[in-house]
């Protein structure tokens, strides 16, 4: 008997077992190649003669193992396994440990390939491959033998992960105290694979973008992306492979860990990118803007099913895990959190642990140093949703600080939500503030409110120093004046972390409604002068929300009046040559994109005139620019752009490339154009499966009307798509809260609400669903208590004269 929903069989049986008697269980089992990109799944190229090339591949975490072979699939059931792979002979095979033989099998020519037995293990980290790769190799320090495998035709673009790999797995043995213990590391480059890459011990697959990196081709974001991928499936080497959580729960522990830990690993290749700067940016500001929500959930949370198993692969899981773990390991200190990780990976190495036994390691490791009650702390985090805000109300040299639960709808509908606080919404916080005066201080606030007496008399304090707590903070007024006139004034008297949050927070906490909306723009005007790429990025990025919700009304021409008016100088500082630092060219990218996107006269002209000269001529655009090239070539141009682009998208086999074409493509301004990508976004014979979210998505984001053209197609497909998408349950999930995110109007609300109401979206991701709607329903609220004020406030702050030359 089978059970679907929790897919499980039951074995039923004769007489009853005895205890202590052991039993042996042979189970004869037939499994077909999956046609999808889960379990033991076929995956093809075409080579550049023409020839279609499969090969066969797997992916089993959470739960698909048991879809290739039988077993006890969890995660606690840790067992050896033992491989032997029968192929032809051009093809080779691959598994977790090394080959052991190979010898002729039968009389067809066929070669059976055994393989060493694996060390004790969890079933969704096995893995094997056939295929027909090949591969180039290094031996890091310590001697574990590491190769990286892809197409015969890509394997030139394979040095940087083989190196980063060979680097990381030094770093982490000294970082962890704990040698790597197999023998060989492969990373494989797979062209059909759904997620970005998976830590299989000893075995870890990729998806193309995320592995080879193309010199002269990919760009510098494209390098960043390998070096971050490979560091996080390194870190699962320890943290989840040879320590795994003792059920999907705990999840978080796996991928928090591992997401954390990529900083430092891509850091240690790579300091001059400065990765714990960009860990705001990427990972901790994603991770408060999802908590802000009442559909937000615990961290740790119970899961009994396939399909909540995959719900929780989600940005609490990863970015807030990350930024708690960081949290910890700052307040901490680097030295005890480093030995307390390598108290919890030796004390349950080839076993499995929970978050309990993380904090007990760590406090053993805190002992007779801060002795903090690790448990205590951390559980008010990971135990219950949200986040605090802390306030700081300040009278003389007292300061009060107060903690609350942000929520950025406050005054929203409260939710149905199943998740209760066990500590009514009070965190320990570890507090820390720096003064004008250059003093600082640090604190547990593990009250609803303390009071802090300051050294001297400061004109500001600033909380959260370095942003390395998991919280906001908000001032009483006089306190953000003086905060804003010191970023007007000289802003590096704040590093650039701290700019980074004092303008993240404003921004949420203005469209929570703590503070004035005008009082983050005025903030904002600071940015004329910001020339650091994460606070930059920041900015833009939060002046964005108004964009995109500004999107069709009268607002949206000054807004974009204001951007280029602010990133005036800027613009011309970068300039269009691919040179400088690796953030100096992030930050080109972000600058000259969001020149374009706000029909900067002279930029537009630019990437028009260098996209003619690719496009007729065959030059060479330079790798960083390329985005920004393309996507405004086809924008500002007609058919035959659109098409030159598209039949290149076709033709691409760099996989970093072939997806800047794509996504340049969707920035076509034509509606008839975005609505062939839509139709095509589910043609295989077009766009690979594992790319059709993107595609959806970047439709969505299109400023001209994407979201209703990309909302009109989900429900026009909506059976195809839900039975495309039966095996991948997030993805549905992912593309509703991509189309549906951005919406701003109460007839937006409306259409979107009954749609829900009236189709089952049983089965998949439906927290997502919930989360779109909470949002979709701040956007409305947003614009009814706010349009006006900002509309008037970007009138009065744009200067005409200072506004660069704009197409219409
Ligand atoms: N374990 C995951 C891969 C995975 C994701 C398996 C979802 C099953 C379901 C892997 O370690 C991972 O997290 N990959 C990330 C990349 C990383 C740099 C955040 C990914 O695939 O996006
Ligand atoms: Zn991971």
């Amino acid at each position: 008997m089978t059970d679907k929903t929790l897919r499980m069989l039951y074995i039923g049986l004769n007489s009853k077992l005895k205890q202590g008697q052991v039993y042996a269980l042979t189970i004869e089992f037939h499994g077909d190649l999956s046609e999808g990109l889960n379990g033991f799944y076929k995956s093809r190229y075409t080579t550049s003669t023409g020839e279609e090339r499969i090969i066969a591949t797997t992916q089993f975490e959470p739960t698909d193992a048991s879809a290739a072979f039988p077993c006890f699939d969890e995660p606690a059931f840790k067992a050896t396994f033992t491989m032997s792979m029968v192929r032809d002979k051009d093809h080779i095979s691959l598994f977790n440990m090394p080959l052991k033989s190979s010898t002729s099998y039968g009389s067809n020519g066929l070669i059976l390939d055994k393989f060493n037995t694996t060390l004790k293990m969890s079933t969704y980290l096995v893995a094997f491959i056939v295929c027909d790769f090949e591969y180039k190799q290094k031996i890091s320090g310590s001697g574990t033998r590491v190769r990286v495998y892809s197409q015969s035709e890509q394997v030139e673009d394979t040095p940087f992960a083989l190196d980063a790999a060979a680097k990381i797995i030094d770093h982490y043995e000294d970082f962890f105290q704990v040698a790597y213990p197999l023998p060989k590391q492969d990373l494989v480059a797979i062209p059909d694979f759904s997620a970005g890459a998976m830590e299989n011990w000893g075995l870890i697959t990729y998806r193309e973008t995320a592995i080879l990196y193309k010199d002269g081709v990919s760009s510098d974001k494209d390098m960043q992306w390998v070096g971050v991928v490979t560091a996080h499936e390194l870190a699962h080497q320890w943290f989840g492979n040879l320590v795994t959580m003792e059920w999907w729960n705990d999840l978080w522990l796996n991928e928090g860990f591992a997401s954390y830990v990529e900083y430092i690993g891509t850091n240690f290749i790579k300091p001059e990118w400065k990765m714990l700067d960009q860990f705001l940016y990427q990972t901790f500001q994603r991770a408060l803007v999802l908590d802000s929500l009442s559909n937000s959930h615990p961290i740790s949370v119970p899961v009994s099913n396939p399909a909540q198993i995959n719900e929780i692969f989600d940005n609490i899981s990863y970015d807030k895990g990350a930024s708690i773990i960081r949290m910890l390991a700052n307040y901490l200190t680097d030295g005890i959190f480093k030995s307390g990780l390598t108290f919890y990976l030796k004390n349950n190495s080839y076993g499995n642990a929970n978050m309990d036994d993380l904090w007990q390691a760590l406090t053993q490791a805190d002992a007779g140093h801060g002795d903090t009650n690790v448990k205590a702390m951390m559980d008010t985090w990971t135990l219950q949703m949200g986040y605090p805000v802390v306030t700081l109300t300040k009278d003389g040299n007292k300061v009060t600080a107060t903690q609350q639960r942000f929520l950025i709808h406050p005054n929203g509908k409260a939710s149905t939500s199943e998740f209760k606080s066990p500590f009514d919404y009070q965190w320990k916080i570890p507090f820390t503030y720096i003064q004008s005066d250059g003093k600082n201080d640090s604190m547990l606030i593990d009250s609803h409110s303390v009071d802090i007496t300051l050294t001297g008399s400061p004109t500001w304090i600033k909380g959260n120093t370095r942003c390395t707590g998991f919280y906001r903070v908000n001032y009483d007024t006089a306190n953000w004046n003086a905060l804003i006139q010191q970023l007007g004034t000289d802003h590096s008297a704040f590093s650039s972390a701290d700019r980074t949050s004092l303008v993240d927070d404003i921004f949420h906490l203005a469209r929570a409604g703590h503070v004035a909306q005008t009082k983050a723009l005025d903030l904002s005007l600071y940015l004329k002068k910001e020339r650091n790429y994460v606070p930059l990025a920041t900015t833009i990025s939060n002046l964005g929300y108004i964009g995109e919700v500004f999107i069709g009304r009268d607002g949206y021409k000054l807004y974009k009046q204001y951007i280029l008016q602010q990133l005036s100088d800027i613009i011309d500082e970068v300039g269009w040559n691919d040179t400088g630092t690796h953030l100096e060219k992030l930050r080109r990218g972000i600058v000259l994109g969001e020149a374009n996107s706000c029909g900067h006269e002279a930029s537009v002209n630019n990437s028009r005139t260098i996209f003619y000269e690719w496009m007729t001529k065959g030059t060479q655009v330079s790798p960083n620019l390329k985005y920004v090239i393309y996507c405004n070539g086809v924008r500002y141009g007609g058919e035959e752009e659109f098409q030159f682009v598209w039949k290149k998208y076709q033709d691409e086999t760099v996989a970093s490339e072939k997806r800047k074409l794509m996504a340049a493509a969707a920035c076509t301004s034509d509606a008839g154009r975005l609505k062939r990508l839509l139709e095509w976004s589910t043609d295989e014979s077009k766009v690979r499966s594992q790319d059709t979210e993107s595609l959806i998505s970047y439709v969505a984001s299109n400023p001209n009307n994407g979201r209703h053209l990309a909302w009109d197609f989900l429900l026009e497909n909506w059976d195809m798509l839900k039975k495309r998408y039966a095996a991948d349950i997030n993805m549905i999930g992912k593309m509703i809260s991509k189309i549906v995110s951005g919406f701003s109007t109460q007839e937006e609300l409306n259409m979107v609400t009954t749609f829900f109401t009236t189709h089952s979206t049983k089965g998949f991701g439906t927290r997502r669903i919930d989360q779109s709607i909470e949002k979709l329903h701040t956007n409305v609220d947003w614009m009814n208590t706010n349009e006006a004020t900002v509309t008037k406030w970007f009138k009065d702050n744009v200067n005409p004269d200072k506004v660069p030359k704009m197409i219409d």
